[in-house]
């Protein structure tokens, strides 16, 4: 399919050799920084999570585990300071999420009014998040300050959801990293992990097609070897460009999305109809055209099926199949792309979306 594919591979395994490299090197580096101090009674505090990953979807609500162990014979400290972060997708910086110091509480940006402490009972520090949105995927670090002691644990929250390959009308690689964002924002949508796409190839994910995750990396999955797609005699993998220039590098992307909360439905209407046309009947109807992440969950998470190709937001004709057969998609269960088709052809059925609330 593409040329660039094996070299690109290559250059790939160049870079993650050379990161293996600068690890080793940071690594001995550290050692020597790395002094413990240990009071004469062992540590004072410790924070510990139960579980290291905690699942949820859109919508949902979460408890993510917490708790730490004070020295008993320490007095309250009024002041002790329980703090959550998250980290950015990659893990190279930290966001506030919540704070609290006595009656002292703060949550942070998208996180304001959606997060409390679930302070079940003493010594709780766990951090309760409703309403999850899918960019609330991701690393959370509970750090609690006890006056000179201080301890972290990190807790990920993971999303039932479905991984999709995309490019836009403008035709594959066109999109930077930051296109890519948006790309995936319009389809209700955001910029894979590379745990998810992970997931999605063990899940059979096969795409030649290389496309941006949210740490900044370039990848494609490829269950099938093949000569175009890295080489006919490598292993199954998730095949690593490695990290890209954001700015100037351009490739598709594989975009993530969970449950959504409304209904997808394909449009009962007398005629095949044109894009605007398409947009003007799902309106008439209440509802909005469809974006391509809803067909995707309605799909995945549903199973919806529909044999009729219909206009998405995004100008593509697509249907959802959940049950292969003959004349749908006969061999694989799969949201089947038409292409981008002239907006002017009247051709296609249409899918909408009617939000609840
Ligand atoms: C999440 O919690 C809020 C507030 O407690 C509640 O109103 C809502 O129904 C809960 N949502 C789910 C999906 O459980």
């Amino acid at each position: 399919m593409n040329s660039l594919l094996p070299s690109g591979f290559l250059f790939g395994l160049v870079v993650s050799l050379c990161l293996a490299d600068n690890f080793d090197q940071a690594y001995s580096d550290l050692e020597h920084y790395r002094t413990i101090y240990i009071s004469e009674n062992g540590p004072r505090l410790s924070v510990v999570t139960e579980q290291a990953k905690v699942v949820s979807r859109r919508g949902g609500n979460v408890t993510l585990p917490c708790k730490y162990i004070r020295d008993s014979s320490a007095p309250p400290n009024p002041k002790l300071r329980i703090k959550w972060t998250k980290l950015t997708a990659d893990y190279l910086r930290e966001e506030d999420v919540f704070v609290v110091m006595g009656f002292h509480k703060k949550s942070y940006g998208s996180f304001h009014g959606r997060v409390y402490l679930q302070d079940a009972g003493e010594n709780d520090a766990s951090l309760v998040i409703n309403d999850i949105t899918l960019e609330d995927y991701g690393k959370y670090k509970c750090e609690v300050i006890d006056g000179l002691e201080d301890d972290t644990g990190v807790v990920a929250l993971d999303l039932q959801g479905i991984v999709f390959p995309y490019f836009p009308r403008l035709g594959r690689y066109n999109l930077n990293f930051h296109d890519a964002e948006k790309a995936c924002r319009d389809q209700d949508a955001v910029v894979a992990s590379f745990d998810q796409l992970y997931e999605a190839w063990r899940g059979g994910l096969d795409w030649c097609n290389a496309g941006w995750l949210s740490d900044g990396s370039v990848q494609y999955p490829i269950t099938k070897p093949r000569e175009p797609c890295g080489g006919k005699n490598t292993v199954p993998g998730v095949r690593n460009y490695g990290q890209r220039d954001k700015e100037h590098n351009r490739y598709d992307v594989f975009c993530f999305t969970s449950n959504y909360r409304g209904r997808f439905y394909y449009l009962i209407h007398p005629t095949k109809l044109t894009y605007d046309e398409a947009v003007q009947a799902c309106r008439r109807d209440g509802a909005q055209i469809a974006k391509v992440g809803q067909m995707f969950a309605a799909w995945k998470l549903l199973g919806y099926d529909r044999c009729d190709a219909g206009w998405l937001a995004d100008g593509s004709v697509r249907y959802p199949i959940s049950r292969p057969r003959r004349r749908c998609s006969p061999n694989e269960a799969a949201v089947r792309f038409s292409g981008f088709p002239d907006k002017k052809h009247k051709l296609y059925g249409v899918y909408c979306f009617k939000a609840h609330n």
